[in-house]
């Protein structure tokens, strides 16, 4: 089983045809905190190209879920890192599994997901599950690939990110990911505003 096979099996799941580079690995998950012992999750773990670097940055604190909807890869997942708790489920079900094992909502969201090949009710959906998961001074990480930065799914996302996050910075392209990426650093998940309410 490699990470292309899986693409051709079922491309709309898995959006890429290799996975995410170290380079891009550094920064999307660079909010996780150095200190304490945070809830972190990873939504699209795939096969764990942010995954150790998480583990090394929590060093053994706290307690990191990946959430990943594919059944090969969280099985390899879980057997080649046996630290990380697996979550074989969609990421739409976030609050049910957080809430399955008890933990209070997450610090940190690093997503891995192929946001441009959803489906406009299933983007909104995930995000809505994940902002739902998230504490309040939390930070939700995500990426998008340059070529598609003006494509119709990616402009969406953007759009949502913004309202629904009270910050949303986009930081400098990582070039050395194939395909060159851009990350959104998001903090802080907004209230919905209620059009009329005082
Ligand atoms: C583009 S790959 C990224 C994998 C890895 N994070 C990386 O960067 O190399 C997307 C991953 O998200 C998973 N995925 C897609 N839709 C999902 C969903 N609704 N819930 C959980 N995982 C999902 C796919 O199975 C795949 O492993």
């Amino acid at each position: 089983m490699s990470f292309l096979s899986e693409f051709v099996r079922s491309p709309l799941t898995v959006g890429a045809v290799a996975p995410s580079s170290a380079a891009l690995a550094r920064v999307v998950t660079a909010p996780i905190p150095r200190t304490g012992d945070p809830v972190v999750v990873e939504l699209g773990a795939g096969t764990g190209a942010f995954t150790g670097l998480i583990q090394r940055r929590l060093g053994g604190r706290g307690h990191h879920i990946a959430v990943e909807v594919n059944e090969r890869f969280a099985m390899r997942l879980a057997a080649r890192y046996p630290g990380v708790d697996v979550a074989l489920a969609d990421a739409r079900d976030l609050e049910a599994v957080l809430a399955s094992r008890d933990l209070p909502p997450a610090d940190v969201i690093v997503s891995g997901l192929p946001w441009a090949a959803f489906a406009e009710r299933q983007q909104r959906d995930v995000l809505t599950a994940a902002v739902g998961a998230l504490a309040a001074d939390g930070a939700f990480t995500t990426f998008a690939y340059v070529h598609a930065r003006w494509a119709p799914p990616a402009r969406r996302l953007r759009r949502a990110l913004e309202s629904r996050f009270d910050e949303m910075v986009i930081g400098r392209t990582v070039w050395g990911n194939l395909p060159p990426a851009l990350v959104y650093h998001c903090r802080r998940p907004a209230p919905i505003l209620v059009p009329g309410a005082a």
